[in-house]
């Protein structure tokens, strides 16, 4: 099923699937998923579904604030979750399957409750008051600069004991960590081995971008067409302003050529990719380095394009100019963070979607549930949990964390009947479920794991070249995939109306998101609305 052959590094064939610990599988009956509930999902992961690798968001020590990405420990494990025994039995299971692990790295902040904040709150003359960003109000007594969370607010706390602001882009209870002190970079290098020594394959960096700041502390100008942010989604009142100097300063990369040099160390091609929400393709490209530095930057570009053809077509052009020579591509349509694809590109479009993700070239990202074209679920106020949506309405990410869907019984094989998850279920979970999908031979879940097969199956989809093809209707989007004489074709019909696309030769159908597909024995294909089709010109 594996799609890694000897002769790529495994990371650049591998496909892979995020897991958010909290909604993935409860073995205590807490109600919260745990790693032994991940442990005990790997035959579905490896062999039900057959993905390649697996990145877990954080799962370290940690007060909750932001669910986990407010770390107040690198080097143990949540006892929500479990214990380092429980994590090294997960890994060594997930090797045994062929799975990678990519753990989820969070360098830009620790936990205010993290014992170096704790520390260096303490006083102003304690040699760890430098490990964070501390200033003076400014004469007026105003705060340092106009910095703002990405959360809401400013990005500036006031500590009354010690007189001086501290800052934390995100929630306070995440104070960001002062990069620019080299005991800083030490002590979170020392977290990385940490890990690698016990053998995880890789690290997905959360924020990437943000731990190299303007060390003047310029003020941010109001951003002079906050449009020019469509490409990302809206974010508040934060996109009032242009973010120039509170993230991605230059220096950023020389704290990633440090990080690659550590992972270099190591056998096995660790591996690491980053969060970057940077949509210059050319400052996005400078992560890659000269090959020194991040093996990806994470590649958001089609979560914003919409459900539409051009707009997509547009944006994997600029991605495939953008993507140095010594770079390789990713895609990724949900996360934690954003808005199920499902619900974002509306139901009919979601295997559609699934194929764009799994034929595109590169490394994909399938986040939890999209195999099961799980929806973005509305969460009552009583059960809101995520701190972004209770300061900023609209913005909760709640509605795509919630448990995932195993089986058509009442805790729906997350966790036990009579106990109340985290967030509530799906309201279709007794009907949108792994169980019943892989009874019916036409559900999401069968079609995602009939692409996955193939593209594990087929070099020209796993590692081939991609040319989009012109001179299709308009709202139809066609690739073609080459790896020496093997050529797969993709077309997707993003109209809901029916559209005749001219192709070059006959071809024999390798999968539709509208099910069997007899060989087209024409130069047309009459597709379906919202059908996707994988071709192989007939005779190749
Ligand atoms: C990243 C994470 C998000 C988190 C934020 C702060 O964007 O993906 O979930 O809230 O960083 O760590």
């Amino acid at each position: 099923m594996s799609a890694q052959q000897p002769d790529l590094e495994w990371w650049k064939t591998a496909v892979v699937y995020q897991i958010y610990p909290r909604s993935f599988q409860d073995t205590t009956g807490n109600g919260i998923g745990d790693l032994n509930g991940i442990t005990e999902r790997l035959p579905y992961l490896a062999d039900t579904l057959g993905v390649d690798a697996i990145w877990i968001s954080p799962f370290y020590p940690s007060p909750m604030a932001d669910f986990g990405y407010d770390v107040s420990d690198y080097t143990d494990v949540n006892p929500l979750f479990g214990t380092l025994d429980d994590f090294d039995r997960l890994l060594s299971e997930a090797h045994r399957r062929d799975l990678k692990v990519i753990i989820d790295w969070v360098p830009n902040h620790t936990s205010d409750q993290h014992p170096w904040f704790i520390t260096s709150r303490s006083s102003r003359a304690n040699p760890k008051r430098d490990w964070y960003v501390w200033r003076d109000s400014k004469p007026d007594g105003e705060l340092p600069n106009n910095w703002q969370s990405e959360f809401g607010g400013p990005a500036w706390t006031y500590d009354e004991s010690t007189d001086q602001w501290y800052l934390h882009s995100f929630l306070a209870e995440q104070p960001d960590l002062n990069w620019r002190n080299p005991a800083v970079v030490a002590a979170m290098l020392d977290t990385v081995r940490f890990w690698l020594d016990r053998g995880v394959d890789g690290f997905r960096i959360d924020v990437a971008h943000y731990v190299m700041k303007d060390p003047a502390l310029t003020d941010n100008p109001i951003a002079q067409d906050p449009g020019a942010m469509g490409t990302f989604k809206p974010m508040g009142p934060f996109n009032v302003w242009e973010h120039l100097h509170d993230r991605g300063h230059p220096d950023v990369h020389g704290i990633y050529r440090h990080l690659r040099a550590v992972l270099d160390e190591y056998d096995g091609d660790r591996f690491a990719i980053g969060e970057i929400h940077i949509f210059d393709w050319d400052e996005w490209a400078l992560y890659y380095g000269d090959g020194d530095e991040l093996h990806m930057p994470f590649n958001f570009s089609l979560i914003w394009a919409g459900w539409d053809a051009a707009a997509i077509r547009n944006r994997i052009g600029a991605l495939e100019a953008a993507v140095p020579e010594h770079g390789w591509p990713n895609y990724v349509l949900g996360n934690h963070d954003e808005q199920r694809l499902a619900t974002r590109y509306g139901p009919a479009n979601a295997k559609a979607a699934t194929t764009l993700l799994l034929t595109l070239r590169g490394q994909p990202t399938i986040y939890y549930g999209d195999e099961l074209a799980m929806h973005q679920t509305d969460v009552p106020p009583d059960r809101e949990q995520d701190p972004w949506g209770i300061r900023v309405p609209g913005l909760s990410r709640d509605g795509c964390r919630t448990p995932m869907q195993w089986a058509p019984d009442p805790g729906h094989g997350f966790t036990e009947a009579s106990i109340t998850p985290w967030l509530p279920f799906a309201d279709d979970a007794m009907e949108r479920n792994v169980e019943t999908q892989l009874r019916e031979a036409e559900s999401p879940l069968s079609f995602v794991r009939r692409l996955l097969e193939l593209r594990s199956a087929r070099p020209s989809l796993n590692r081939g070249s991609i040319q989009l093809l012109n001179g299709l209707p308009d709202d139809v989007l066609g690739y073609d995939r080459s790896h020496s004489d093997e050529r797969t074709t993709v077309l997707i019909n993003y109209s809901s109306e029916p559209r005749e696309v001219p192709i070059a030769a006959p071809c024999t159908v390798l999968a539709s998101t509208h099910g069997h597909r007899a060989d087209i024995e024409t130069t047309t294909v009459i597709m379906a609305p919202h059908e996707a089709v994988v071709i192989e010109p007939a005779g190749d």
